[in-house]
């Protein structure tokens, strides 16, 4: 059975210092599914994220990836987990100093320090391939646009093809076509390279096109969890509020 979760997270608590922002939740995600995390500002959306992939140690639970229980685990064995792990931070930053290829690169050599420079060439113009941005492999990220630079940072974060793709907020700041262009490039790459993804959004239109199932967070607990239509459809105040105003920016 566990075979089939992916993640598990079971009675998470974090908190900073008196601020509880996450307060015994339990969720798991099985392996294929796309899920949705929704909640308003400060809610935890990142945080939980980031307690996924182990870059913040938790108060209480458990976090298990494909079974292991991360805070069972080494330094080194964190690390070697985490090649299985892409996460596009919010704001997705490339490294200025560094062209395209150099920032595709920088992961590969990080995890894979034995790959041949010709596999590695490789590795970049195919993954480069799979966002259509072969002709910005020698530029710099300051002559990219920001729907370029995100399909660009996504790249960078699928180039060691994890089974698991943690997206923090993929398409804000983003006119409502080239959101709808990078929700259809994430769920076309989750189909083809077969991953599992975690999706933190506040964008509706990238909800409706990635998501299997939704959760919502607030006030340090999972609130609401279903399919989308059930949450949007809902007829709960709380929910139809936040929808209502997502809904202008349709
Ligand atoms: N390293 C940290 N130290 C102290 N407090 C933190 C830290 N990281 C996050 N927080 C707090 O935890 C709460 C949740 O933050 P988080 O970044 O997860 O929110 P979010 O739901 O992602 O919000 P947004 O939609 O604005 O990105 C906030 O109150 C934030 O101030
Ligand atoms: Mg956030």
């Amino acid at each position: 059975m566990a075979n089939n979760k992916l993640v598990e997270i079971k009675n998470l608590t974090k908190r900073f210092e008196k601020l509880s922002v996450l307060e015994n939740i339990s969720i798991d995600v099985p392996k294929g599914e796309n899920l949705v995390v929704f909640g308003r500002s400060g809610q935890g959306k990142s945080v939980l994220l980031k307690c996924i992939i182990g870059l913040m140690a938790t108060d209480a639970g458990k976090i298990l990836i494909k079974g292991s229980d991360l805070a069972m685990l080494s330094i080194k064995e964190l690390n070697c987990l985490r090649k299985d792990i892409g996460f596009l931070f919010q704001g997705a930053a490339l490294y200025d100093s560094m062209t395209v290829r150099e920032n595709l690169e920088f992961p590969i050599k990080k995890h894979f320090p034995e790959m041949e420079q010709k596999a590695i060439d490789e590795k970049v113009i195919n993954t480069l391939e799979l966002v259509s941005l072969e002709e910005a492999i020698d530029k710099m990220p300051s002559e990219l646009s920001g729907g370029m630079k995100k399909r660009i940072g996504l790249a960078r974060s699928i180039i060691t093809d994890p089974e698991l793709m943690l997206y923090d907020e993929p398409t804000t700041g983003l006119d409502p076509i080239t959101s709808k262009e990078i929700s259809e490039l994430i769920i076309n790459l989750q189909k083809k390279l077969n991953m599992t993804s975690v999706v933190v959004t506040h964008d509706l239109i990238c909800a409706k096109i990635i998501a299997d199932r939704a959760i919502f967070l607030h006030d340090a607990k999972i609130a609401y969890q279903g399919s989308l239509t059930e949450l949007t459809n809902s007829t709960d105040l709380f929910l139809r509020n936040f929808f209502s105003n997502e809904l202008v920016k349709e």
